[in-house]
């Protein structure tokens, strides 16, 4: 289907100890935020890119994708729920249609598969909620205590790990988010919005090289993929 897709960019990344937020840093010649937005732009189907933004945001004016016209900007908020909400407001003032089919992608997952990304869409085409690429959890997973000692191991066989994109129809997700927020609900992605709605969205097993950049040695792993390519 076609679909609209939403970049939350608009974090500091301080977990990487860099210079500048991790979306700007550079991988095989381009900021990780320009491989993203690449995995969407190359698609036929794409209507359109919402890049949330910091309001002082000196890197972005930079990138030669700040003047493609299918991309557009929207304010970044404290949160990461805040700067996607900000992008559905502006994906309305760009004419986008309620039952629209948005992606929420994060900026730092700049090693999204085309297989993936088609299969999160042809798989929803006709999901009457939505639902998110994820990972089944491979390692044993433990419950800590206060004290830092392991209280119980968790049965991993029913634990994903979720990514993104997370795909939803436009306007239940921002209602979503919207009564979320005004509930002070704790929001870390856009399911969670949905879940809280009292939604099931649907889990679609991804590939684990989809990782989000968050610490050093994501970048490395991630640049040695790039030169063997
Ligand atoms: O910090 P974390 O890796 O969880 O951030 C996930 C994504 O959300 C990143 O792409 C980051 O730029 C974005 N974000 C945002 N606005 C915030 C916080 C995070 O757009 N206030």
């Amino acid at each position: 289907p076609p679909f609209w897709a939403v970049i939350p960019a608009a974090g500091v990344g301080s977990r990487m100890r860099a210079d500048r937020p991790k979306q700007y840093l550079s991988l095989a010649g381009k900021s990780i935020l320009e491989h993203t937005l690449d995995c969407f732009l190359d698609h036929p189907r794409l209507k359109g890119v919402v890049v949330s933004l910091a309001a002082d945001d000196p890197y972005w004016p930079e990138l030669a994708c700040a003047r493609d016209p299918r991309i557009h900007r929207a304010p970044g908020g404290r949160e990461r729920a805040d700067s996607v909400f900000n992008a559905l407001q502006t994906l309305g003032e760009l004419g986008a249609e309620p039952t629209d089919w948005v992606l929420v992608h994060d900026a730092a997952r700049p090693n999204l598969a085309r297989s993936d990304l088609d299969n999160l869409l042809m798989t929803l085409a006709h999901d009457p909620v939505g639902g998110l690429l994820a990972v089944p959890a491979r390692d044993t997973l433990k419950r800590a205590d206060a004290d830092g000692r392991v209280s119980q191991t968790v049965d991993r066989s029913v634990i994903w790990q979720a990514y993104t994109p997370q795909m939803f129809h436009l306007e239940p997700l921002r209602r979503a988010l919207a009564d979320a927020q005004d509930a002070g609900a704790t929001i870390t992605d856009e399911s969670s919005a949905m879940e809280w709605a009292g939604l099931s969205p649907r889990l679609i097993e991804g590939r684990g090289d989809n990782l989000k950049v968050t610490r050093p040695e994501d970048l490395q792993w991630l640049a040695q993929r790039w030169a063997q390519r």
